[in-house]
This record gives structure tokens, C-alpha cells and sequence, in this order.
């Protein structure tokens, strides 16, 4: 798979590029500053879920990864500027560097060109991509309207991310199988693979907020706290009575500093870490699940690999060597 993702890093660069050298630059920050590349990871391979050999991908296969990262680019330059987050992978923010019209506008720019990708791959895949970015914009404002409530439930957290990012990493899967023209049934099994994966995803980057460090994350830490975004740690956290009376007093827009470090503290001492901790793993099972029927494939390994990987990715910050695992 290394070699597919040096290919889609150029693919990356060359779709982005513009007649005009700054919105060039302001495009190309955030690809050049690196990024783990789940999302066209996730087409590669799902596109040779069924290929024994794990053969090199076609062409549309890379560019149909590159239409689902530039997506995922431009909701983040968008992200940001909601978030007024300074940092985004270990570097400057759009909006920190350029302001948020630029950031707003460069976001557009990328999405314009992820869709033009998407035109080219055929109707199908380009109604995937415009469906998703539906989706995203629904979570993402299910999101704001509850910004501050202490009181959200776990149904509105839900909900929230299988638009903003589930919706985004099964898209990935499922252009990746569409593109490769594998049979229906696989393409669903992609699709579910991704949605699963992805619900898991966002509950450990939001308990990830909570117990790792900006150094770790190379993203604001504690940020969804002073932001007024309680996720789903928070909102079990916020369950217990006891916690709660010290907690939810600091949950305001006005939250300083020393108050956003003790509310971290205090849900990283309660249950909620650990609550959250066990639905992510359970969507990571389920992601796991639907590969169940599947050879094994060079692919279907890598998807595997990515959902145990998933919970590695908390259990080492929180201390934890191992998991049990369900058998599966
Ligand atoms: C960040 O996604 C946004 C979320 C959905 C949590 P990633 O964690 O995949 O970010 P990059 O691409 O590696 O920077
Ligand atoms: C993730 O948003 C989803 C999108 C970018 C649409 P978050 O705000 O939760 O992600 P981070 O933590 O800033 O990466
Ligand atoms: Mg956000
Ligand atoms: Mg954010």
C-alpha cells in the first residue's frame, strides 16, 4: 500500500494546484504538512478487498481516494475556523495563518476540486461525495446547536458524528469498491465496514481531546471543552451525580484556562473515559464484523489491522498495555 499513497501525495499536489500561487499555497498547507491518510488508505484498500495479490491500484482508484481527502482537507480548513483551533497536523491552522475568509474560501476550493474528481470517476460516485458533504454539514450543525448544553443527550452526540466524520470514512470505503467494480454486496460490506469504523474514529478522537497532549494530537487538546462541545466522555462524565456537581458549573463559554485543565481532570478520573472507551470498541468490533465474510486478502488485512489499531491509539495515552477483545 506504500507505494498507492506516494502516489495519491502527488495526486494530492497536482489536483490542488491553481493559476493563481497563493491559493496554491494556502490549498497545499495542510497536504504538505502530512495527515495519517486514513481516507484513501481506506479506498486502496477496500478497492482490493477481494484481490489475493493486493496488486498495485488502478488510477481512478487514486484519484477516487483523492476526491474523499480533499473533502476531508476542506472540512477541516472549515473545521478549524468553527473551532478557532491554531493548530492542525503539528502545524499552523489555515485560518491562524490567513484569517478565516481565506480559510472559508480555500475550503470551498478544495471541495470544487474534490467534486470535479468525483465528476470524472462517473454519477455515482460523484453522488456519494455530494450526499456525504450533506452529511457532514448536518453533523457539523447538530453539533453547533448544541454547544454549550450540559445536558446533551447521547442520542444528539450519535448523530452528530455519523454525519460529520462516519458518513466521510465510509464514503471512502464505498468509492473505493465502486471504483474497482467489485460486486454489491462487497460494496455494502465497504460502506458498513467505514460507517462502523467511523463512529469509533470520532469517540476516540473526542476521548483523545480529553487524555493526550497538543505534542501527541498536533491539535489544540482540551479544545472541545473551551469550544462548548461535550462529547461523549463528557456526557457520561457528566452522568454521575458526584462528578457532575464540580463539573458542570465549569462548562460555560466563559471557562478559563485552569477551569478547562480541572474539567479534563475530572472526567479523565471519572467513568466517562472508560464508558466511552467500551462503545468505541464496540464499533471498532463491529467494523472488524463486517470483513467477516470476506478471503483474506492483503486489503481485508489492512482494514483489520486498522480497527484494532484504532483502540491502540487511546490505550496507549491512558496506560494500557491490553485489551480484551470479544472473539469474533
Ligand atoms: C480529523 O481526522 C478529524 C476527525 C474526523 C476527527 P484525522 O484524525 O483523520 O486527521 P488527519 O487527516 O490525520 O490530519
Ligand atoms: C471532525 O471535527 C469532523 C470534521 C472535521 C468535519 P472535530 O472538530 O471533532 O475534529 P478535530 O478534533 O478538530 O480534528
Ligand atoms: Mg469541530
Ligand atoms: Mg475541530
Amino acid at each position: 500500500m506504500e507505494p498507492d499513497l506516494a502516489r495519491v501525495e502527488k495526486e494530492l499536489l497536482r489536483v490542488v494546484a491553481s493559476d493563481g500561487e497563493f491559493l496554491t499555497e494556502i490549498a497545499s498547507h495542510l497536504i504538505l504538512a502530512g495527515g495519517k491518510r486514513v481516507r484513501p488508505g481506506f479506498s486502496i484498500a477496500a478497492a482490493s478487498v477481494l484481490d489475493p495479490d493486493g496488486a498495485a491500484a488502478t488510477i481512478d482508484v487514486i484519484r477516487g481516494g483523492c476526491a474523499v481527502e480533499l473533502v476531508h482537507l476542506g472540512s477541516l480548513y472549515h473545521d478549524d475556523v468553527m473551532d478557532d483551533a491554531i493548530t492542525r497536523r503539528s502545524v499552523k491552522s489555515v485560518n491562524a495563518e490567513w484569517g478565516n475568509l481565506r480559510a472559508i474560501l480555500a475550503g470551498d476550493y478544495l471541495l470544487g476540486r474534490s467534486s470535479e474528481i468525483a465528476a470524472e470517476l462517473g454519477t455515482e460516485v460523484a453522488g456519494v461525495l455530494a450526499t456525504t458533504i450533506t452529511r457532514l454539514c448536518e453533523g457539523q450543525i447538530l453539533e453547533l446547536e448544541s454547544a454549550y448544553h450540559t445536558d446533551r443527550s447521547i442520542d444528539s452526540y450519535t448523530r452528530s458524528i455519523a454525519g460529520k466524520t462516519s458518513s466521510l470514512l465510509a464514503a471512502a470505503c464505498r468509492i473505493g469498491a465502486i471504483v474497482a467494480d467489485l460486486p454489491r454486496p462487497v460494496v455494502d460490506a465497504m460502506t458498513e465496514f467505514g460507517t462502523a469504523y467511523g463512529m469509533a474514529f470520532q469517540v476516540v478522537d473526542d476521548i483523545l481531546d480529553i487524555i493526550a497532549t497538543d505534542e501527541q494530537l498536533g491539535k489544540p487538546a482540551g479544545n472541545d471543552l473551551v469550544e462548548g462541545i461535550y462529547t461523549l466522555p463528557v456526557i457520561h462524565s457528566l452522568a454521575d451525580p458526584v462528578v457532575a456537581r464540580e463539573l458542570r458549573p465549569l462548562l460555560t463559554p466563559a471557562i478559563t484556562t485552569e477551569e478547562r485543565d480541572r474539567a479534563r481532570d475530572l472526567v479523565r478520573e471519572s467513568e466517562g473515559v472508560t464508558i466511552a472507551l467500551d462503545v468505541a470498541r464496540t464499533w471498532a468490533d463491529k467494523a472488524a464484523a463486517t470483513l467477516s465474510a470476506l478471503p483474506d486478502t492483503p486489503g481485508a488485512r489492512a482494514l483489520r489491522a486498522a480497527s484494532d489499531h484504532l483502540i491502540e491509539r487511546v490505550a496507549a495515552p491512558l496506560g494500557r498495555k491490553r485489551f480484551s477483545r470479544k472473539p469474533r
